[in-house]
């Protein structure tokens, strides 16, 4: 069982995050090194809630929060990633669907997987935007690589060899679905509410 999958209790209650300013946070497929902090009731609104502050977090870096027993992955896109998506046709993608929780049914367009800085619907990639998504590989678990990773830039998943693209959007390898977006949402300029 990977730890994605663990539901054992004791991590659902903390927060472990990197500082931002020491950039990035590389998940690998069987362990995580995030850490840095467990603040277990300064961030946490409710059990079902956390606040992230992303202040810190530079462009082309990813923060990996644990929140509910799952990775979070937390990433300030930088403008040639969210140009790189931009420029992919939707027929070429294996799962078209957004699999964005705060919007339903959708088409996985940028627009529809990233969120803006400015809190509009459209993604300018010059203003940069946030994607945000649960760091589980939607094929039997694992957690993926970040930075990078993989043939689309964006993450790679080295269980089976899932390839997701700057978008978080599956393209390669047996995983079906993009990886999900979770119930999200800027509360401030530098704190997001997840759940
Ligand atoms: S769990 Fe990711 S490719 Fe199989």
């Amino acid at each position: 069982m990977s730890h994605a999958e663990d539901p054992s209790g004791d991590r659902r209650d903390f927060l472990y995050y990197a500082t931002a300013g020491t950039g990035v946070v590389v998940a690998g497929a069987a362990a995580w090194p995030l850490v840095n902090s467990m603040n277990p009731s300064a961030d946490t609104r409710a059990a079902s809630t956390l606040r992230v502050d992303v202040s810190g977090v530079a462009e082309g870096t990813q923060l990996t929060v644990l929140f509910l027993g799952k990775p979070i992955f937390i990433r300030r896109s930088t403008p040639d990633e969210i140009e790189a998506a931009q420029a992919v046709e939707l027929s070429e993608l294996p799962d078209a669907d957004a699999r964005n929780e705060n919007i339903g049914t959708a088409e996985a367009t940028v627009a529809n997987r990233f969120v803006s800085p400015t809190g509009g619907e459209e993604i300018d990639p010059s203003a940069g935007g946030w994607l945000i998504m649960q760091g589980v590989c939607t094929h039997l678990g694992c957690v993926p690589l970040g930075n990078g990773a993989g043939d689309f830039g964006g993450w790679f998943c080295p269980c089976h060899g899932s390839h997701y693209d700057t978008a978080g959007r599956i393209r390669r390898g047996p995983a079906p679905q993009n990886l999900p977006i979770p119930t999200v949402e800027f509360i401030d300029e530098s704190t997001i509410l997840l759940g």
